[in-house]
């Protein structure tokens, strides 16, 4: 693995325009659950069956608990090295996009600042009557949350399943994806779309593709690279060590 590591590392340094897709696999080693596999469960459900309009609709108050549930343990997480070393690299690229499907906000606390976040953010709040939008941090004291202005649900601003990626996220990872010489993919069990897709699309005008996880993957074949390990150690290996702050 220590010359596969080097030749990725390689790979990263000459990449003139490089992308990277990050999933929740990323922040796990920060604390945050991942959806898939063991700890993503929540009162013994399972988060596909509450990232839905339909479960929203359904039952707000309880989606909201989860989400506040969410919200509460994240703001107690801090980034990890894995999430240093993307915002290190961006750094040292005239041209990068990180397109995250987490809705964490980790890698803008780490630094990112050309990230695209395909799912949304967590700390996004929208009015489903007037659709005013706005980043509220703090705790909401009743379940679910009225908009101040017309007094319809707020909902959380993320992409649940059965919804539309925002275009303008949407179109800035695929003219990405369409001229990236190199795809790193980290922390994602590449299972939902349109992001599982990527690294085929790359691999297929001839980019490189390194992915990063714990395990398998269905995009494993795809990549001239595939790293079983722990994206807080793998990444800074691949990517170059961020300064300590
Ligand atoms: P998942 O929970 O589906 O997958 C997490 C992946 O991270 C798995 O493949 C794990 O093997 C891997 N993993 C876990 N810990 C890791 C570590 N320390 N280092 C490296 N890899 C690790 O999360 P996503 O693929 O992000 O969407 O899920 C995609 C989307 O499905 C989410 O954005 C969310 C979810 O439903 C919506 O809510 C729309």
């Amino acid at each position: 693995m220590e010359s596969d590591l080097r030749a990725a590392g390689r790979s990263v340094r000459e990449s003139r325009s490089m992308c990277v897709l990050t999933g929740a696999g990323v922040s796990a080693e920060s604390g945050v659950p991942t959806f898939r596999g063991p700890g993503g469960m929540w009162r013994n459900r399972d988060p596909m069956s509450l990232a839905t309009p339909e479960a929203f609709a359904a039952d707000p108050k309880t989606v909201w608990e989860w989400y506040q549930w969410r919200r509460d343990l994240i703001r107690k997480c801090a980034p990890n090295p894995g999430h240093a070393a993307i915002a290190r690299i961006e750094r040292e690229k005239g041209d990068f996009l990180l397109v995250t499907q987490n809705v964490d906000g980790l890698h803008r606390l780490a630094g990112s600042r050309k990230l695209v976040e395909f799912h949304g953010s967590i700390w996004a709040v929208r009015c489903t009557g007037c659709g005013r939008e706005e980043e509220i941090r703090s705790d909401f004291p009743l379940l679910p949350p009225r908009c101040p202005s017309c007094g319809a649900l707020l909902r959380p601003g993320v992409v649940w399943f059965g919804e539309q990626i925002p275009p303008s996220a949407l179109e800035a990872s695929l003219a990405m994806l369409g001229r990236c010489d190199l795809l790193l993919v980290a922390g994602t069990s590449s299972v939902v779309q349109p992001s599982a897709s990527f690294a085929f699309s790359v691999a297929q005008r001839g980019g490189t593709v390194i992915e990063v996880n714990l395990e398998e993957t269905p995009v494993s074949g795809a990549a001239r690279f595939s790293f079983r390990g722990k994206a807080g150690e793998l990444l800074p290996a691949i990517l170059g060590r961020a300064d300590p702050p």
